[in-house]
Order: C-alpha cells, then structure tokens, then sequence
C-alpha cells in the first residue's frame, strides 16, 4: 500500500484528520470482520487524536468491535501519571462504551518487566492466533525528537529482535523501564500511522523519511509496513514551516 506523508498546520489540523481516517478504517473493519484492533502511543502528541474520538467522533466510531492493546507501556503502576494507560483512559477510554474486556492495557505489576512483557505477548497471540506476527488493523505510533518511536530508542538490542513480539526494555528517559512491541510486531500491521508534532521533531522526521534508513541511530526509520499502509500526520513545523510539502506519497 505504500507510505503517504500529509502536513497540516498544526497539531489541532492533523488530529482531526488523522480522527476522520481512523473511524472510516474502523468502521470498514468492523463492516468485515467485526472488529478493529488498534494498538495506541503514548506521550502527549496522540492526547488531541483521543480526546476528538471521545467527543466530536464518537458516534460515529463502532466501539463495541473495537479491541484496544498498546504499542508500549513505561514500567510505572497504572495510576501513575506517566503511565500511557493512564493518558488514554483519561483522554478516551473513559468517555467510550467500550466493553470492559476490549481494553488490553500492557501488566506493570510484575517485579520483572520480562515477565510482563512474555504475558503480553501471549495476550497478543490469543487475539492474533495462527499468525507468526500480529495483524493489528491500525498501530499508532509518536516520534521523538531523537528518533524513537513506541519505545525502540537508538541503539537498543529490541531493534534486532526478529523473533519476539512484545520486549523489556531499557530507555535513556524516564522511566528507564518498558514494555514495546518490536519492530516486525508494528510492520505486520494493516495500517501505522504516526502523529509528529512540533519543530523539535523536524530532524528526527527527516532521518525517519530518509531514502537509506538508519535504524540504529533512527528507530523510527525502522517502520515499514510488510504489506500495509504507512501515514505520517505531521504538522509544518516538525516539515519545515508553512508551504512544506502537503500530501503526497513518499
Ligand atoms: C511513550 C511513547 C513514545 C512517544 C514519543 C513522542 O510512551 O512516550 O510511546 O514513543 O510516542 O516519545 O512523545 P510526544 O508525543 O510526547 O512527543
């Protein structure tokens, strides 16, 4: 399907557009198959995208086939306020009618993160069965400003990982605690969208646009959808300032 990048104004433009998007995938999928597994990103980027799915898109997405997973976790309880849990329950799970056993947040509450992340995977591979990869309709995944994405940060051994869907993994931020799906576990995906905000992304997206990625030094350059469809929602700051390039394949 191919890569699309599509530059907006700002954050508040590429949210709702990237929302307007979102519910025709999930209403499709959930058309076929009656359901629509998303897999969503913290940080603060995706919080706009949320709260628009909460109210001005709410009725118009089909929430009881929706299945909700992460496509990383910071290793804090998920009360705290670093949790990406808690940044999506707070912005949209709360607001939706989503049934109680269609949200999979990933476990924190095991003493070794390993643990944890070998019991999301098996999560995963009750949802995905028979499948050597997961086959998520929509991963979403933010960018930062030195090229991480999910929690695959430059120079992380979870960046060679061909075999596991769900690491443990150390990070230079804080938390230095994780939990992330690896990088063939997103490229399975049917669809990866990324939300790139702000003028302090603008280098990081262009080493994760370049030609001949550099993985290691830009994990998020490491995404490539096997056989889906790849959309980078930016804003014109993290492009380059008004009159980038606006949509266009890659
Ligand atoms: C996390 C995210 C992480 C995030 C980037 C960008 O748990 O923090 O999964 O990968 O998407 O750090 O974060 P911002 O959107 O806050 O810039």
């Amino acid at each position: 399907m191919g890569s699309d990048l599509r530059v907006y104004p700002d954050l508040e433009a590429l949210s709702r557009a990237a929302a307007e998007s979102l519910v025709e995938l999930a209403a499709a999928a959930a058309a076929q198959t009656g359901c629509f597994s998303i897999a969503l990103a913290g940080g603060q980027t995706p919080r706009r995208l949320y709260q628009l799915l909460a109210t001005d898109y709410r009725g118009r997405t089909p929430w009881p086939g929706v299945e909700v997973f992460w496509g990383d976790e910071r290793y804090v309880p998920h009360d705290d306020p670093r949790s990406d849990y808690q940044m999506a329950r707070e912005t949209l799970l709360a607001a939706v009618p989503l049934p109680r056993e269609n949200i999979h947040p990933m476990p924190t509450d095991a003493a070794d993160p390993e643990e944890a992340a070998q019991a999301y995977e098996r999560v995963l591979r009750a949802h995905f069965p028979s499948r050597p990869w997961p086959r998520f309709d929509l991963v979403l995944l933010g960018l930062g400003a030195e090229g991480h994405t999910a929690s695959l940060f430059p120079g992380s051994p979870a960046l060679v990982e061909e075999r596991r869907w769900v690491v443990a993994a150390e990070v230079p931020v804080a938390p230095p605690r994780r939990l992330t799906l690896t990088l063939p576990a997103i490229n399975h995906a049917r669809h990866i969208y990324f939300l790139v905000a702000g003028a302090g992304k603008r280098e990081a997206l262009a080493q994760a646009l370049a030609e001949t990625p550099d993985v290691a030094r830009c994990p998020a350059a490491g995404v490539r959808p096997v056989d889906g469809e790849l959309v980078w929602w930016v804003d014109e700051a993290a492009r380059g300032g008004p009159g980038a390039t606006s949509e266009g394949t890659m």
